[in-house]
């Protein structure tokens, strides 16, 4: 399991070729009948044998390694559930005698090998799940993606270009800029794609007859490529109150995003834009009760929602989000809003909450600071139930990130804005009569 492009499917080739078993890779993605898997019984016109019977005979041998290729994808209509088939196919009780409709007689496929492959777990039917043992292929880092980068992308593009050592020098430098502001992905398809696009200028340059050798930097990397695609929105966004970084997770890696609030005249009203699923909504309105009952002890008017409405918004507005995970950054963004102070410079946040004010473990820590330390954050603010996930978290970004593992959402507040904006409970007089 794990994001697109980070090597899933050339992990199943390589297993195969270290095992010496012939490979054959079978894409489940729109799958949607039954009879695809098992087969036609014969009395069909047209019938075929299942495609697993037909990839077993195209190999020729009964112990390939059998990749099923985007297991999540898989379809369920009026035709049967082709992922209820897979069952008996991928258990080692069962698949001794795995009977295709067309063949009529049982095929042993104990000794074939299968790896599954998915982007996510959630669309994978529970008993499908229960037969696999799951492992999770994170994101790469920007020093993976250079190291994979120098070491297979760009000597296998510039071979695939027929071009020489004489021709062409691409400088680590260009390749971190490609990396960092033309690319924003957590595998490294798109950087692939980038430097072969290099690779065919320079082609063409030495096919008009061009006879120096091309040296791509990154200051004259825009010549090659186009001016960069991807800014990063940091420093603009967190200057002003009112907007909170959060950390999201997405099946193509983590990613950061914005929260953003305004305040104005108006009557007690909520409003939530940007294709926020229910429980984000939910999440936006905690955070806003959260801060109404506790607004005196963060030093807030009281009355702030009397005569007013508040708008969130979670720019990026086409793309769809849900999760409860963004809830501590809709409660710095207000907090942000309503105090007229902006959250410490390079800073993100993830974590649900509750209305006591805890702070609740959240999923996809490891994804989310990758996303985060691609950014340029440099302060996590995390759940502490989760500071056991940083472990996963290579320790080159671990070493750049100060992590602060909170409880409490007073905490967060402390850790957002600095010490002593929250005013703490005992020094405060018991609210009399309300
Ligand atoms: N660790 C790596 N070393 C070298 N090349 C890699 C590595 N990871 C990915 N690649 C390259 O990235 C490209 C995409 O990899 P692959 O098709 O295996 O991804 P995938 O995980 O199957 O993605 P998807 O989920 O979209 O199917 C391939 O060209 C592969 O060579
Ligand atoms: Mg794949």
């Amino acid at each position: 399991m794990g994001p697109p492009g980070v090597g899933k499917t050339s992990l199943g080739k390589s297993i195969a070729r270290a095992l010496g078993r012939r490979f054959h890779r079978l894409s489940l993605g729109g799958v949607r009948d039954e009879a695809e898997i098992r087969g036609h019984r014969r009395t069909y016109v047209g019938a075929l044998p299942g495609r697993i019977i037909q990839g077993i005979r195209r190999v020729g041998t009964r112990n390939p390694l059998f990749m099923l290729d985007e297991v999540d994808k898989l379809g369920i209509d009026f035709r049967g559930d082709p992922a209820s088939a897979l069952l008996e196919v991928l258990d080692p009780e069962q698949n001794h005698s795995f009977s295709d409709h067309y063949l009529g007689v049982t095929f042993d496929l104990s000794s074939v090998m299968f790896i599954t492959t998915a982007n996510l777990l959630d669309p994978v039917p529970p008993a499908l799940k229960d037969r696999v043992e799951v492992i999770t292929l994170p994101g790469y880092t920007h020093e993976d993606k250079l190291g994979i980068a120098k070491k297979h992308l760009l000597p296998k593009q510039v071979a695939e270009h027929g071009l020489g050592r004489g021709q062409v020098r691409i400088l680590d430098s260009a390749l971190k800029k490609i990396i960092s502001s033309y690319t924003r992905e957590a595998g490294v398809r798109n950087l692939e794609r980038e430097i072969a696009a290099l690779c065919r200028k320079v082609a063409k340059y030495v096919a008009e007859g061009g006879k120096e050798k091309q040296t791509i930097r990154a200051s004259n990397l825009d010549q090659y490529l186009g001016p960069v695609k991807f800014y990063s929105e940091l420093a603009d966004h967190s200057k002003q109150p009112g907007v909170a970084t959060g950390m999201a997770w997405t099946a193509s890696g983590g990613e950061i995003l914005f929260v953003e609030s305004t305040r104005m005249p108006g009557n007690k009203e909520l409003t939530l834009t940007g294709q926020l699923g229910d429980v984000m909504k939910e999440s936006a309105r905690a955070a806003l009760s959260y801060i109404r009952s506790h607004a005196a002890q963060i030093g807030i008017d009281e009355d702030f929602f009397k005569k007013a409405d508040i708008h969130i918004h979670v720019p990026a507005g086409a793309i769809p989000k849900d999760g409860p995970s963004a809830g501590i950054t809709m409660v710095m963004s207000l907090i942000s809003l309503l105090t007229v102070r902006p959250t410490r410079m390079k800073l993100a946040m993830t974590g649900e909450i509750t209305l006591r004010g805890r702070v609740l473990p959240v999923g996809g820590i490891k994804e989310k600071v990758l996303a985060a330390h691609r950014a340029g954050i440099k302060i996590v603010i995390i759940p502490a139930k989760n500071e056991k996930d940083l472990e996963d978290v290579p320790p080159e970004v671990r070493k750049r990130i100060e992590f602060v593992a909170v409880d409490t959402i007073d905490d967060a507040v402390e850790a957002a804005f600095g010490q002593g904006i929250v005013k703490k409970q005992k020094n405060r007089k018991p609210p009399r009569g309300r």
